[in-house]
C-alpha cells in the first residue's frame, strides 16, 4: 500500500452544509403499549421552541416491525416503581408494598442508599437527555422514547433483541467495533461483514449495502457508528441522508451508534461540528450514545436509546425484565452531564486530545506505517503497518514485539478486522498529548 505523503488532511468534504429544514412533525408520542405504563406520566411530545424536529415517515409506511422474541410482558413491578417515583415527586404519600427493595438505610459504609428506578430511568434523566438533543442539534425528541441504559453496551443488547429475531441479517462495517458483531451473533442474528477502506472512508454506503444484499440476502438492519470505533471516520451529513433513504426503501433498521460525538476535530466554520444524529433525519431510526466518552464516565456505566416509538413497549419489556433498572446513583450524577459548565469541561478535555491527534499526524512521516484513517474524531487513530510488515509477520506479532522492546501497548487490528486487521494498528490517544508523545519516540526508536 502507498502511504499518503505527509501528514494526513481531512477532506474538507467530510461534513456538507446543511439541508433544508425538515418538513413538520413532531418527534411521535408514545406507543400503545407504552402510553398505557407509567410513561405516560412523562411529558410526551414537546411543543415546538423553534426546533425542528426530525421528519416522520410517511402514513401509509407501516413501520418496521419489533421482533417476535421482545413479545414477552414487562416487569410490572419495575413500571409500578416509575409511577410510583412519579407520584412521589408530585408531592403525593405512596405506600408501597411493591418491590422486593430491603430498607436503604443503613447502606454499607458511607454510601448513598439506592432504590430501583423505572425499567427505562427516571422521569428527569430522560427529559434531560432530550434537552440534550434540543442544544446540540436542534430537534425534539420525546422524553417518552429515551431509555436509560447499562452503558450503550446494555443499549445494544436490548436494541438488538428488541429489534432482531434470530436468523435475521444485519450489516456491519468492517473494521468495526467488535461487539456489535459479537453481542449480534450471541443473539442468533447473522452478521453480515461489509468489508470497507479509504475510498468510503471506512464507512458503509449504498452502493456497499446494495453489494452486500446480493451475495447475502435482504438486511433486517444495519449498525453504523460516526465517528467510528476503531478509524475514528465520520460520516458527513449527506451521506448518512442516504444510509438513511436506503435503509428505508430496503426496509431495514438503522441503528446509529453516537457514542464518540462531542469528541471531533471539525475545521473552523465546518457545520455539525458534534457530527449529525440520525435522529435529526428520521424518527425510525435508532440512536444509541453513553456517558462513557464524551464525559468520561465509563465507570458509572450508563446510556442512553432514542427508540422510535413503536419500539418503546417491547423494549421496556425486555428492559424490565433483563435488567429491572438501569443504576439509580449513576443516574443522579448524570443529570449535571447537561450543564454549560459540564459542557466546557469536556470540551476543554477534547482539546487535550486534538493535541494528541495533532502530535500523532505529525510523526506520521517517522512512524513509517501504511495508509491511516482519517481520524475525524473519537481518539483513534487506525493504520496499516505498511513497510513494517516486512520484518513482522502481522501485526499481532509486531503489537507482541512492541509491547516486549518498548513497552509500548497498541491493538492491533484482528479484533476489528477479523479479514484485513492483522495488517493494521490502532493507537487510542485518549491517554494524552504526553503519553502519546512518549509511545511515538519509543515506537520509533524501537522500529530503527
Ligand atoms: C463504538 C463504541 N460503542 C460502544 C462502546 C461501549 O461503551 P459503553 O458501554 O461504556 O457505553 C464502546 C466502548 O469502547 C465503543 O467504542
Amino acid at each position: 500500500m502507498v502511504k499518503p505523503a505527509g501528514p494526513f488532511k481531512t477532506p474538507p468534504s467530510r461534513r456538507l452544509p446543511p439541508p433544508a429544514a425538515p418538513a413538520s412533525g413532531g418527534a411521535g408520542s408514545l406507543g400503545p403499549g407504552a402510553s398505557a405504563g407509567p410513561e405516560a406520566a412523562v411529558p410526551t411530545t414537546l411543543d415546538g421552541q423553534g426546533s425542528p424536529a426530525a421528519p416522520t415517515r410517511t402514513a401509509d409506511d407501516p413501520g418496521l416491525r419489533a421482533s417476535a422474541r421482545s413479545g414477552i410482558p414487562a416487569f410490572e413491578v419495575m413500571r409500578i416503581t416509575d409511577e410510583i417515583a412519579r407520584r412521589r415527586a408530585a408531592g403525593r404519600d405512596v405506600v408501597s408494598l411493591c418491590a422486593g427493595e430491603p430498607g436503604a438505610r443503613p447502606a454499607p459504609g458511607t454510601l448513598k442508599p439506592a432504590g430501583y428506578t423505572g425499567p427505562l430511568g427516571t422521569g428527569p434523566l430522560r427529559e434531560a437527555i432530550a434537552g440534550h438533543y434540543r442544544s446540540w442539534y436542534g430537534v425534539e425528541v420525546d422524553p417518552g422514547t429515551v431509555a436509560v441504559t447499562t452503558g450503550s453496551s446494555g443499549a445494544f443488547q436490548l436494541v438488538f433483541l428488541a429489534a432482531f429475531d434470530p436468523g435475521d441479517r444485519v450489516a456491519l462495517a468492517s473494521p468495526g467495533y467488535p461487539a456489535y458483531r459479537n453481542i449480534l451473533a450471541a443473539l442468533g442474528v447473522q452478521v453480515v461483514e461489509i468489508p470497507t477502506g479509504p475510498e468510503t472512508r471506512y464507512q458503509p454506503t449504498p452502493a456497499l449495502l446494495d453489494a452486500a444484499v446480493r451475495a447475502h440476502g435482504p438486511l433486517a438492519g444495519i449498525v453504523i457508528a460516526s465517528p467510528a470505533n476503531p478509524t475514528g471516520t465520520m460520516l458527513g451529513r449527506p451521506e448518512l441522508e442516504a444510509l438513511v433513504e436506503w435503509c428505508h426503501i430496503n426496509r431495514a433498521r438503522l441503528i446509529s451508534d453516537e457514542i464518540y460525538h462531542g469528541i471531533t476535530f471539525p475545521e473552523p466554520g465546518e457545520p455539525d461540528p458534534r457530527g449529525v444524529s440520525v435522529r435529526e433525519l428520521d424518527t425510525e431510526a435508532i440512536v444509541i450514545n453513553s456517558f462513557s466518552k464524551y464525559w468520561g464516565m465509563t465507570g458509572w456505566r450508563l446510556g442512553w436509546a432514542l427508540l422510535p416509538t413503536s419500539l418503546v413497549a417491547p423494549f421496556e419489556a425486555l428492559a424490565s425484565n433483563f435488567a429491572l433498572s438501569p443504576p439509580a446513583p449513576a443516574q443522579e450524577l448524570a443529570l449535571s452531564a447537561f450543564t454549560d459548565e459540564s459542557y466546557a469541561q469536556r470540551d476543554a478535555v477534547v482539546k487535550g486530545f486534538a493535541r494528541a491527534r495533532a502530535l500523532i499526524l505529525e510523526a506520521e512521516p517517522q512512524l513509517d506505517w501504511g495508509i491511516a484513517a482519517p481520524s475525524d474524531g473519537a481518539f483513534y487513530y487506525y493504520s496499516e503497518l505498511g513497510p513494517q510488515l516486512e520484518r513482522f509477520p502481522d501485526s499481532v506479532a509486531y503489537a507482541r514485539a512492541l509491547l516486549e522492546g518498548a513497552d509500548v501497548a497498541v491493538v492491533p487490528g484482528v479484533d476489528f478486522d477479523p479479514v484485513a486487521g492483522g495488517r493494521a494498528v490502532r493507537l487510542s490517544y485518549a491517554a494524552g498529548e504526553a503519553a502519546v508523545a512518549e509511545a511515538l519516540e519509543r515506537i520509533i526508536r524501537f522500529q530503527r
